[in-house]
């Protein structure tokens, strides 16, 4: 039965190779027109609060930080009660499963959220969670890590089921760092047939997890009877069950490039009630990058705030030991130049203009869709940030279900902070980008280059102290930023 599976997945991907190009290599007018239907929410239809009767199942191996891999198979039922299954692995190909959860509870789709616009909040009671093994191999370390919880006299059995969780108050879920947190915040989006269900983020640190209100989305769900037809994965683990883990082809990584252009698939929430589309550039040759981050305050992405505009260089360095076909790469923001696009904005650096000099942000005084120089400023000190400002990186490459080449980077902390030390290098991925030119050349030039460029810069690239952050400028500026909205309009 599992094998069958497998089996069907792998001829669907080579299907799916011979008849596709291997990617898209068009100019960057192709960019452009992406992320112009992108910004306005073209066709991108969600309800608050959704209706999420249905079977939803994940289109990938999932990266969970830690990292965890994961595939899930969610139902919820119209009566309120869900049914969702969680598939745990031991490689980041989903191949070698270890163990399930089987969670079993309620949800209660209650108002619009008041931390992510165009999201739902949602009540929701667990009443039973099942565990069940499937790997020999496995269980020591699941074992090791339920004796903090749990009061286990028998070692756990390969294909038992056990109740972890009950109604009568008995939790042993806490050394499996287990929550469902993410059916606290919910969105369905329905775009040109298709149906996405994106649940709230799992949080960076372990510790936090249990008690974290999302902020973001994890990588949406897919409608199962919807997605059977173009997602291979999907079919896979629409079928599987408790005692019968979906398990997903190990194939060949594929080589990491970075060169070209990349742009984001879709309007994304980050944390901070901020919304964003990004472009990014990388030139090999010289291990230079650009980027392009565009703000909005709304879900759409059609109500531009600010952007961003950065540059820098970026040293690679070694393969991930955590996640296979994983590649580590230090980078190195050195200019960056910022462009209000909103009165709220105006006023927000306004205040910082006014303070004195030495705390500027930018040379001269704001004013609406003028960009100004940040470097000059040496950042912008009283945000927070500080140029030139060094990150820890991790990138991977994939493909989508129409063979386009995807890249991810890194999912930046939880709690705002930078991934600036080595030890904060991140452990699961931000939403993938969307190869739309590449620099040229064959795919043979593309193979592994990465791996040609020298790694003796690394060291020398050591961060320069905290709060000198891109990604703390932004989450203060867009928590500022709502308030001086209110300020404006009243
Ligand atoms: C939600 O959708 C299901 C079918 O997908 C339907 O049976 C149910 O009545 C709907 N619920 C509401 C409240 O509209
Ligand atoms: C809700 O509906 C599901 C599926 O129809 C059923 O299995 C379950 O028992 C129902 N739950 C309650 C509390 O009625
Ligand atoms: C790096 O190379 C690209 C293209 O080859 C070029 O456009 C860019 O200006 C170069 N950057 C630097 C800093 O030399
Ligand atoms: C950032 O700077 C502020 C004050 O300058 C300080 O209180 C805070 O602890 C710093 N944050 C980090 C992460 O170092």
């Amino acid at each position: 039965m599992l094998s069958l599976f497998s089996s069907a997945v792998l001829l669907v991907e080579s299907a799916c190779l011979l008849m596709l190009p291997r990617s898209v290599r068009s100019d960057s007018p192709v960019c452009k027109s992406i992320i112009q239907k992108i910004h306005g929410g073209e066709h991108v239809i969600a309800q608050i609060p959704p209706n999420i009767t249905g079977h939803w199942v994940s289109d990938s191996c999932e990266v969970r930080p830690g990292p965890e891999f994961i595939t899930r198979s969610y139902r919820f039922f119209s009566n309120h009660s869900f049914q969702a299954l969680q598939f745990y692995y031991q490689d980041a190909q989903c191949s070698r499963p270890s163990y399930s959860l089987l969670i079993l509870g309620h949800i209660y789709p209650e108002h619009p959220s008041h931390t992510v616009r165009g999201g739902t909040d949602a009540e929701y009671r667990l009443h039973h969670v099942l565990l069940m093994c499937y790997e020999l191999e496995a269980v020591p370390t699941i074992q090791q890590r339920m004796l903090s919880s749990c009061d286990l006299r028998q070692p756990l059995q390969i294909g038992e089921t056990y109740q972890l969780l009950d109604e009568t108050g008995h939790d042993c879920t806490g050394g499996l760092h287990f929550s469902m947190q993410e059916l606290t915040l919910i969105r369905l989006e329905q775009h040109e047939g298709m149906e996405e269900l994106f649940l709230g983020d799992v949080h960076t640190e372990r510790e936090h997890k249990r008690r974290h209100k999302p902020a973001a989305y994890q990588s949406p769900l897919q409608r199962a009877e919807v997605s059977l037809h173009h997602c291979a994965v999907c079919r896979v683990i629409s079928v599987s069950s408790f005692a019968h883990p979906p398990l997903l082809q190990a194939h060949p990584d594929p080589p990491l490039f970075l060169d070209g252009h990349w742009v984001s698939l879709r309007c994304e929430a980050r944390p901070g009630r901020l919304f964003l589309t990004r472009q990014l550039h990388f030139h090999s040759k010289n291990r230079t990058w650009s980027g392009l981050f565009q703000h909005f305050s709304d879900p759409e992405c059609s109500r531009a705030s600010f952007s961003i505009s950065a540059k820098g260089n970026y040293t690679p360095g070694d393969t991930s030991r955590s996640i296979r076909g994983a590649v580590e790469f230090t980078f190195m923001v050195s200019q960056m130049s910022l462009r209000p696009l909103d009165a709220a904005t105006i006023s927000l650096l306004s205040v910082f203009f006014r303070r004195s000099s030495a705390h500027s942000c930018g040379g001269g005084s704001w004013s609406l869709g003028v960009a100004q120089d940040l470097s000059t400023t040496s950042g912008c000190p009283a945000l927070g940030l500080r140029l030139p400002h060094t990150e820890y990186e991790i990138f991977r490459s994939g493909r989508d279900q129409f063979g386009r080449y995807l890249l991810f980077n890194g999912q930046r902390p939880s709690d705002g902070s930078s991934p600036e030390t080595p030890e904060r290098r991140p452990t699961a991925f931000q939403p993938p980008l969307l190869e739309c030119s590449s620099a040229g050349g064959e795919e043979q030039h593309r193979q592994g280059h990465w791996r040609d460029e020298g790694k003796e810069e690394k060291r020398r690239l050591v961060g320069r102290g905290r709060n000198n952050t891109l990604n703390g400028v932004i989450i203060l500026l867009t928590t500022m930023i709502p308030l001086m909205r209110q300020i404006n309009e009243n």
